[in-house]
């Protein structure tokens, strides 16, 4: 999966500079990625912070990240979600793998709260507004000091995807073995986001429970 000698450098559009979107760009630069991250403000100081995580990487408005990426990872807040996927442009990105990271969530309680299940979900969300993009819902049920190389004491977790198309989950897959993962869990369509983002308040919970969070999920017995 990533850009070598042989094949030519592929750019990671990252809608996000916030924890998420620093860790996997990490991910993606030591595999021979350029990354530009998409940003509301270029000069904003989330924006020079990411910079300062990430040597080699720029950042640039939602619009022209997007069109710079071969590829592209949404890594927003809930609350910031259609704003930046809007502005990042379903032109921009059509065609493309487009990974969604995001759980909808609100904090205004203190606490984290789902607040969309049963009968939608933040990554058909994201696909009904990139609608000829191949978005695939990943990285959400993990945290993002976890994201790369997840090597928990007791073994390496899998990762469960969702997503309409079977090319770009096969991609997303590679993309998480070369970060480390066990393997990709294929949970069928993006539809199938609604089952893995209550997952991440599952993961969120027992580290609330136990303040503990280096935690991951692991599909025992699994089919060869
Ligand atoms: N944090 C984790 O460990 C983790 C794990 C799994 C999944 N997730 C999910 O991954 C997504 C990204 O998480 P994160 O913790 O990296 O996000 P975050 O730090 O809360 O936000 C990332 C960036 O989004 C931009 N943004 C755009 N619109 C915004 C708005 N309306 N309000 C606030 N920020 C806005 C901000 O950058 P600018 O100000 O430069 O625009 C911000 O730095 C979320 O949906 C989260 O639920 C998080």
């Amino acid at each position: 999966m990533s850009s070598n000698p042989s094949n030519p450098q592929r750019t990671v559009a990252i809608l996000g500079n916030g924890a998420v979107g620093i860790a996997l760009a990490k991910g993606f630069v030591a595999h021979g990625f350029r990354v530009v991250f998409g940003t509301r403000d270029v000069n904003g100081a989330k924006a020079r912070e990411a910079l300062a995580a990430v040597p080699g990487a720029r950042a640039a408005s939602f619009r022209d990240a997007a069109q710079a990426g071969d590829l592209a990872v949404v890594a927003l807040p809930y609350a910031g979600l259609r704003e930046g996927v809007e502005a990042a442009g379903a032109g921009n990105l059509a065609g493309k793998l487009v990974i969604d990271t995001s759980n909808p969530l609100d904090f205004s309680s203190g606490a984290p709260q789902m607040v969309l299940g049963f009968s939608d979900s933040a990554g058909e969300i994201v696909q009904r507004l990139l609608p000829e993009a191949k978005v695939v819902k990943a990285f959400n049920t993990i945290t993002a000091a976890h994201m790369v190389h997840p090597s928990l004491p007791d073994g390496t977790p899998d990762m469960f995807i969702a997503g309409d198309d079977e090319d770009a989950k096969l991609e997303t897959g590679r993309i998480l073995e070369a970060f480390g993962w066990r393997r990709a869990i294929d949970m069928g369509g993006i539809a199938a986001s609604r089952l893995l983002e209550p997952l991440a308040m599952v993961w969120i919970e027992y580290g609330v429970r136990n303040n503990h969070w280096t935690h991951g999920f692991s599909l025992l017995g699994q089919k060869k």
